[in-house]
């Protein structure tokens, strides 16, 4: 009898570990083949001057027909040179804009709300774009959007702290991975063989510790007109260059890829 409860028992402790080996593989499976997509960037717009329209609509065009699923768009802030308050251009931009076919985000550029004309181009923008700090969640991982220019160039917006508020979403994420859209770079900006000073040291030393105290993957902005990437200590900050033809560039977009915490992308030229 001792035999066949030892017996009975074995038996019993195999099932029992053959459904723990089976429910720890597929979750394992489960933690693989989650948090894949993609989503684009498209940045510096700068509707009005040169071709930049017709080369929005192109993006427009070959953003709308990507064979991969894309979960959205973002655009990382200009999308006019000073004259978001003009309404009939306003309203052709979004005509072009508004032809994406899957979520579009943005963030303010320092040509889309600045000092000069802060209260209208803070109304503008708001009515039509969007606010001044905002979130969105994709699989599970978190984008936030927020305008860093007061932080850049020094001015404030009543009621808008951008680092305070910024900690507030960061806080609100959970612990979820996070990827953070901004317009201007946190680092020195270089062109014509120097380097241009733009974000005080103190104020970007407290940008950099707060983005590494919370779980995100990446900054990504544009303004610079350039591909970019840098390090804000341990989190990549990525660069990319715009739809306009400043600095006689071709028209780009970005396809980025998200995998399970790590990012890459792709450049998209446009003919
Ligand atoms: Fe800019």
């Amino acid at each position: 009898m001792l035999g066949m409860k030892t017996i009975r028992l074995n038996y019993l402790m195999s099932l029992l570990i053959a459904i723990i080996c089976i429910t720890s593989i597929n979750s394992c499976e489960e933690e693989r083949q989650e948090q894949h997509f993609y989503f684009v960037q498209i940045t510096d717009t700068h509707f009005e001057t040169g071709d930049n329209m017709d080369r929005s609509e192109k993006a427009v065009e070959l953003i709308n027909d990507l064979p991969m699923k894309i979960q959205c768009v973002v655009h990382t802030g200009d999308i006019t040179t000073d004259r978001l308050e003009d309404k009939q251009l306003l309203d052709s931009c979004l005509s072009i804009l508004e032809k994406i076919t899957v979520p579009i985000h943005y963030v303010p550029g320092n040509h889309d709300i600045f000092p000069e004309r802060l209260e209208s181009t803070c109304k503008v923008y708001k009515e039509n774009f969007g606010g001044l700090i905002s979130q969105a969640e994709y699989d599970n991982v978190v984008f936030i959007f927020v305008f860093t220019e007061p932080l850049r160039k020094s001015f404030t917006i009543k009621g808008y702290q951008p680092l305070k508020q910024l900690e507030e979403y960061l806080k609100k994420s959970k612990g979820k991975p996070v990827i953070v859209f901004h317009h201007a770079p946190s680092v020195d900006d270089f062109y014509n063989n120097e380097f241009h000073k733009r974000w005080k040291q103190e104020i970007r030393d407290k940008w950099v510790k707060l983005i590494n105290a919370y779980n995100v993957k990446a900054v990504i902005a544009g303004h610079f007109h350039r591909d970019e990437h840098h390090w804000l200590e341990d989190v990549p900050l990525y660069v990319s260059a715009p739809i306009s033809g400043w600095w006689r560039r071709q028209a780009t977009f970005r396809i980025y890829e998200y995998r399970n915490g790590k990012i890459g992308y792709r450049t998209q030229y446009i003919e």
